[in-house]
């Protein structure tokens, strides 16, 4: 067997010639790279490609007839692959210098080795494709095939080692050994087990042409380079494929577990091959670099392979970057597998022993540990739904401690902070990754002095002691690692249950024990910490009043720390409180009960459990930077609105027949945020934005006395009759311009970055011929006998992303309605309210008054509350229709909490937030629009913005794909943001107008991120 080798002698001027000697081609040439190979990509004057391979002179005939019968079984398993096309003489293989060339088809497309970012479903197809191939050459079997060769996963560990003196710097060399060396040990006990077949051996990222799908995203399409293919473990070819993902996020190595559930899906994985899959990747990624030195030592011009070894170190690093035993245990959780690995076998594991009777569990909550503890025993639960972290208490540096000291002030005498909780108090605000959040053990606090004896809780061995702790090896396989006390026993020591282990110091203070079930290895490091901490001292080291904590691990480790520890609950004597990520199920029980025209979120949704100012947390402790919730104005879990809730409805809720003094007060608030001389004096209170809409319409019609209402197009005005009536976003509703009630007439939509008549900002021409076509449709429906009641429309288009309408439209507008005897509804309902910074309403942005004025959304945040503004005279028109009364619309209870969200707004300067971080943002996004083309127009004020994406800045073709390529990405980098506009390409930002400066520069470079890396 050869490692490293020489390129053919071949340039491209031979290229040329063969092409024309052997094909009839008269092409140019350009090489292509290869470590050991020549590839050549030939142009006809047609513009005709192909590409002209010649073999590295290792490759026999019988190993190129084996590629040729891999190539059928490709296609005829419907696997797309680029044919190796006959020369003149109807040969496959062609003869040039003693070189054997071939020529193949050009597969079009681009390459994936190039993309940055892989999206989870394109991970899965490699998964996919990995698993067709197998399948496909399942029955191939050619003496070809049967060759020796380095990148034969069964031999890479001797290749590496054989390869490793190239790699000159030592402590790599060492790494890369060391590696290499733990892959076999894991791999070796299975290695007689696992199967054996043809595989392509080499269906990488540089293998596999990509195409572009309508969803924007490179999608892995057409098998290349059979260079490799040969016969050997079927698992190798998964393995391969997942090494070359790794690159493209080296950060979050787990990610490619999604390619193999796919693979397993279709070719299912024995529990073997699942044990041996990241194992084989990291052998792979460690001869990838070792080859890669070795081939720079040998072949000092191969350029391909100096660029090369940057990605193929990465590789290495990602690969190693989760410890083994994790990794693989993560495979085996995603994949189903139960068991402990035992040989070539996986073994059903007992749980490990609980508390014996005799140990004193009967005598109540960690008796059998601490049978001295006289005393309630306090749980503190820190999950993210926890009452007791309200208000963003959770982001308090010591709020752990701060819990335990409320607790024992309460009375308690110790106090346990349980295992497998997803600690709110561990998240981590404007965070690309997720944080370690899910604790590993759990941990008791004593008060000071507690100078109690520590009892084994199950009877075990002493395997090993610390200053400050003791690994006991109970039934089963497992270890109770316990730590924080003086041990008086020695390694080796039997001790029964309830036999005397130690003594806890009498400087115990808010440190207590951690106490943590184990199994296997991989927890090993863990020790280190605690190690270090007691080795500081003659008493442990460990200072009163210093907490040793526990070890946490982060929500994707999650599944494979399930299966190395356990909950210490029924040793303790107190339930579990073990979660999970239940976000799937969730997803399942939503839609079974939800109609499937009801809108969500997201192509994978995480569970939202928790909102905290402008921060959304999910049920595993992850938070996202939300910019998508004008409704919670304020920001999420307002402690001033849950107070206004709380009090009020202890003591009156009851609706607006009565009379009582919220209503009034409320009402006079509201009235007192419009500028002055407004002429509108009136109020009416109803529950939401749809409501509003709806009682406008009915308003403008009452009081005119007519019918039609003139609504503009692209618009969304709610979901009732009515509202819905005058809702004409073909996005939202793809009939909505055909079926519109005769009631209602649609107008152009003024929007002067993409609209019929477009221009500056400053050029007033625009909006005077979006007026103009208006007069004419006025008088047109006056003609008609169709005197128009009304004309509504968002004072800044808010559908659109944010559109600021044309310079003077709407005074211009407002003055032709009324001319023709119409009122003036101004929809405010997102774009109101202080979001605009520099003004309260969004109508203020024109300089106009409306007649009507519709609002809800942030009124309550969150709370449902909305309303019409109007004047006494247009109101009462009302009376002609009988009475008004919505049941909960300005009860005392809504009320109340409008007035809580007005004062906070001026309390907390909210608009002038909004102003300042909104011009903050404007400034990050125009500067991202220097650097990436596909963002066009940036639309809006204070923080109702809009990003758009444009595929041609000139065409403005909606980059309406691209635009939820980037909203899924970037929830990944913990940023909410989604996509609004009648073409879906649109950033919508309309955050909590709370948003920090932090938060907004996280988001901008976040958004720098994905249009960088690619989605
Ligand atoms: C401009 C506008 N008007 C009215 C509504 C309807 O409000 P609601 O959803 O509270 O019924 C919406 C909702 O998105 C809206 O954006």
């Amino acid at each position: 067997m050869q490692r490293g080798l020489v390129r053919p002698d071949v340039c491209a001027t031979d290229a040329e010639l063969i092409a024309s000697a052997h094909y009839g081609l008269e092409a140019s040439a350009i090489e292509l790279g290869s470590n050991q190979d020549r590839n050549y990509l030939l142009t006809s004057s047609d513009g005709t490609k192909h590409v002209l391979r010649i073999d590295n002179e290792v490759f026999t005939d019988d190993a190129r007839d084996g590629q040729h019968a891999a190539l059928d079984a490709y296609r005829s398993a419907g696997v797309p692959v680029a044919s190796v096309l006959p020369g003149l003489d109807d040969a496959l293989t062609q003869r040039w210098n003693g070189f054997a060339a071939r020529l193949s088809e050009f597969a079009e497309g681009e390459p994936l080795v190039d993309a940055g970012y892989l999206a989870p479903g394109v991970i899965r197809e490699f998964g996919a494709l990995a698993a067709a191939s197998v399948n496909a050459l399942r029955s191939v079997q050619h003496p070809g095939l049967d060759r020796d060769h380095m990148w034969d996963m069964r031999v890479a560990h001797r290749e590496t080692h054989a390869l490793a003196p190239s790699i000159a710097d030592e402590g790599l060399r060492e790494r890369i050994l060391g590696a290499a060396d733990a892959a076999w040990q894991a791999v070796a006990p299975l290695a007689e087990t696992l199967p054996v077949q043809t595989i392509h051996g080499d269906l990488t990222d540089d293998n596999v042409m990509g195409r572009r799908g309508d969803d924007s995203r490179l999608h892995p399409h057409t098998v290349l380079d059979l260079g490799d293919l040969a016969y050997g473990w079927r698992v190798a070819e998964l393995s391969v494929t997942l090494s070359s993902l790794l690159h493209h996020e080296p950060s979050r190595p787990l990610r490619v577990i999604e390619a193999i559930e796919e693979f397993h899906q279709d070719a299912a994985l024995s529990a073997a091959e699942a044990r041996a899959v990241w194992p084989l990747t990291v052998l792979r990624a460690a001869l990838l670099v070792a080859s890669g030195h070795r081939q720079l030592e040998i072949d000092g011009e191969n350029d391909y392979a100096r660029e090369r070894i940057a990605g193929e170190q990465a590789i290495f690093d990602a690969a190693t970057a989760v410890p083994l035993e994790v990794a693989t245990e993560l495979v085996l959780a995603s994949l189903g597998y139960q068991g402990v690995a035992v040989g070539a076998e996986l073994k059903l594991v007992a749980a490990p022993p609980t508390a014996l009777p005799a140990a004193g569990a009967d005598a109540g909550p960690l008796r059998a540990l601490l049978p001295g503890l006289v005393g309630e025993v306090a749980v503190i639960d820190l999950g993210v739904e926890s009452e007791l972290l309200d208000a963003g208490t959770w982001l308090l540096p010591d709020a752990e401690e701060r819990l335990v000291e409320q607790a024992f002030r309460e009375g308690a005498a110790a106090v346990v902070l349980p295992y497998g909780v997803y600690r709110l108090t561990r998240g981590e605000m404007n965070s690309v990754d997720e944080p370690k959040t899910w604790s590993l053990n759990s941990e008791i606090f004593l008060p000071d002095p507690t100078p109690l004896q520590v009892c084994a809780p199950v009877p075990a061995t002493v395997e090993s002691i610390w200053p400050r702790g003791v690994v006991l090896e109970a039934a089963h396989g497992w270890r109770l690692v316990i730590s924080g006390f003086f041990p008086d026993v020695a390694s080796g020591d039997i001790v029964a249950a309830g036999a005397h282990l130690g003594h806890l110091a009498g400087d115990t203070s808010l440190h207590g024990l951690t106490v943590g079930w184990r199994r296997g290895d991989a927890w090993a490091g863990e020790i280190t910490p605690l190690a270090q901490a007691t080795a500081q001292g003659e008493r442990g080291g460990v200072q009163a009043g210093q907490r040793l904590g526990t070890s946490l691990t982060t929500p994707s480790l999650v599944p494979a720390w399930r299966r190395f520890t356990y909950d210490p609950a029924a040793i303790l004597g107190l339930e579990s409180h073990t979660q999970r990520d239940e976000s799937a199920d969730e997803q399942l029980r939503r839609e079974r009960i939800f109609a499937s025209a009801q809108e969500r979120y997201y192509e994978r949704p995480m569970q939202i459990e928790r909102g905290w100012q402008h921060h959304l947390i999910d049920t595993t402790g992850r938070t996202y930077v939300d910019m998508v919730n004008n409704v919670a104005g304020l920001g999420h879990g307002h402690p001033g609105v849950a107070d206004a809730v709380n009090r009020q409805i202890r003591v009156l809720n009851t609706n607006s027949r009565f009379l009582y003094r919220e209503l009034a007060e409320y009402s006079e608030r509201l009235l007192a945020k419009l500028p002055a001389g407004s002429g509108l004096d009136t109020v009416l209170l109803v529950n939401s934005g749809s409501e509003a809409v709806d009682l406008a319409l009915r308003l403008a019609q009452a009081a005119t006395g007519r019918k039609t209402v003139v609504a503009l197009r692209e618009a969304y005005h709610g979901w009732t009759m009515a509202s819905d009536g005058v809702t004409t976003s073909a996005f939202d509703n793809p009939y909505a311009l055909s079926s519109r009630p005769d009631w209602v007439h649609i107008a152009d939509v003024p929007n002067r970055f993409r609209g019929t008549y477009r221009g500056a900002a400053e050029d007033r021409s625009v909006a005077a011929r979006y007026a103009a076509d208006l007069s004419v449709d006025l008088d047109r429906l006056a003609d008609e006998g169709r005197d128009v009641a009304g004309f509504i429309c968002e004072s800044v288009l808010g559908n659109a992303g944010g559109v600021l309408l044309p310079g003077g439209y709407l005074a211009e507008v407002y003055r032709l309605v009324r001319e023709a005897g119409g009122l003036c509804i101004a929809d405010e309902v997102q774009v109101g309210f202080g979001r605009m910074g520099s003004s309260f309403w969004g109508f203020e942005q024109s300089g106009v008054m409306p007649d009507i004025i519709t609002i809800a959304k942030p009124m309550g945040n969150g709370f449902p509350i909305g309303g019409v503004i109007t004047s006494k005279e247009i109101a009462d028109g009302l009376a002609s229709q009988g009475q008004f009364f919505a049941s909960t619309g300005g009860n005392p209870l809504s009320c109340r909490v409008g007035m809580a969200v007005l004062d906070a707004m001026e309390n907390e300067g909210l608009q002038a937030n909004a102003e300042r971080v909104g011009k903050r943002l404007i400034a990050g996004f125009t500067k991202l629009a220097e650097r990436h083309e596909l963002i066009g127009p940036i639309h809006g004020e204070g923080l109702y913005l809009g990003v758009e994406l444009v595929r041609d800045r000139e065409t403005m073709e909606p980059a309406t794909a691209e635009a939820n390529a980037i909203c899924e990405r970037l929830r990944e980098l913990g940023v909410i943001v989604l996509t609004t506009s009648e073409r879906s390409n649109v950033l919508k930002v309309k955050p909590p107008l709370c948003l920090t400066e932090e938060s907004a520069d996280f988001v901008v470079a976040q958004l720098d991120r994905v249009l960088t890396e690619g989605w």
